[in-house]
């Protein structure tokens, strides 16, 4: 078989886009580190790059919020790989996008031509955070990998919409309970083939995550990731059945009370649930562990190695652990990490790794190939 493509950035231009008025960064082929103070515009640069991988800000900004205060518009530009990208974000407007010089029709486009991986402080909520959250994590990494989820979580959606819309009208007596039955069947097609790839997606993060988790805790903690269904319809038809026996229940309720939308992940530490259980540090452990599984799905399932983009990982983090998520990620392809400072970790730098300098906006390389 050939080898996976990888995706690579290799320079990125930002003009007025947050605290950078004017600047070019031209990125190693393997890991690159952000160094800097607070507020000297780290988590702005891996922002830039993860809104021209995806055209989204992980930080969820508003584009106004992105635009340098007092200007009209930021450019942000990127050579990856044999194309160039630009992305032009007006602070009132629509955006357009452009792929090797020529503007495309839809902003979208820009989208899969270079794939990453990004964790920052929000994905921390996969853990701490509520089902919903965990929800969003899989629903945004299967919608990116398999263009069919999409279109199933767009019918479940919608299914789910009309259902609730019609409880409430049967609550309040302005529709008969026989409407019901129309939007069960559709629910509960949708409903199964979501979940059944959640299930076969986190079948196969949860061994590589338990093997990266391992790995940066040196063997102490073993990683368990666990669907589970907040009710027990293993099918359609038997969702549909279950659906019938909770009619009462749900138009009491006013909403669909079973289906995909109210399933959780069970995240454990060594045996015991991460959320409520773990430390800090070992659910931030967790959490990188999940993301570097993240980029050798991409590679088994997609052939793509995407870009790492890693902000603040260090925090919380003793020595140890730092030293193995650089020295694991150095091994994974191209790699961008944030942190305030190297510390004692810089031995374990990999080879080829290449430095940044981040103060007030401007940034500048200290060591590494170029
Ligand atoms: N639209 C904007 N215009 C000008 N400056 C902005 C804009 N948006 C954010 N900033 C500035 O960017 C800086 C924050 O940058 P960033 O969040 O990248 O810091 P950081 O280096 O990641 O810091 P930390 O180590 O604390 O995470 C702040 O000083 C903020 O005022
Ligand atoms: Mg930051």
């Amino acid at each position: 078989m050939s080898e996976p493509f990888a995706a690579q950035i290799a320079s990125l231009n930002l003009h007025c886009f947050r605290n950078f008025v004017a600047g070019e960064l031209k990125f190693g082929a393997a890991q690159n580190l952000l160094i800097g103070p607070n507020g000297a515009g780290k988590t702005n640069l891996l922002e830039a790059v993860h809104l021209l991988s995806t055209t989204r800000s992980f930080r969820g900004a508003k584009d106004a919020e992105m635009v340098m205060s007092g200007h009209s518009a930021a450019k942000l530009q990127c050579e990856a790989g044999l194309d160039r990208l630009e992305l032009r974000i007006p602070s009132h407007g629509r955006r357009t996008a452009a792929i090797n010089g020529s503007e495309v029709g839809r902003v979208s486009e820009l989208m899969g031509r270079m794939p990453s991986v990004c964790f920052s402080t929000a994905d921390m909520d996969v853990v701490r955070g509520e089902p919903s959250d965990q929800r969003r994590f899989l629903d945004v990494e299967l919608s990116q990998q398999r263009p069919q989820y999409l279109r199933w979580f767009t019918v479940f959606n919608s299914a789910l919409r009309q259902r609730n819309a019609l409880l409430k009208a049967i609550r309040g007596g302005t529709e008969p309970r026989s409407s019901l039955p129309v939007w069960n069947r559709e629910l509960a097609e949708s409903s199964s083939c979501i979940r059944a790839a959640r299930i076969e997606y986190l079948n196969e993060l949860s061994e590589l995550a338990d093997r990266f988790h391992q790995e940066l805790s040196l063997g102490a903690e073993s990683l368990e990731i666990e669907y589970l269904y907040a009710d027990e319809s293993s099918d359609a038809d038997s969702f549909v059945m279950h659906l019938d026996r909770c009619e009462s229940q749900d138009i009491a309720a006013g909403f669909t009370t079973i289906g995909a939308h109210r399933d959780r992940v069970a995240i454990r530490i060594s045996g015991r649930e991460a959320k409520s259980f773990a430390s800090q540090g070992q659910q931030r452990t967790a959490v990188l562990a999940i993301k570097l599984a993240q980029v050798e799905q991409w590679k088994a399932a997609k052939r793509v190695v995407p870009i790492l983009l890693l902000d603040d990982i260090f925090s919380d983090l003793d020595q140890e652990r730092r030293k193995r998520v650089l020295a694991v990620s150095g091994g994974l392809g191209q790699v961008v990490i944030t942190a305030t400072d190297l510390g004692s970790v810089e031995s374990a730098l990999s080879g080829g790794a290449k430095v940044f300098r981040v103060q007030n906006g401007k940034v500048e390389a200290t060591c590494g190939e170029d």
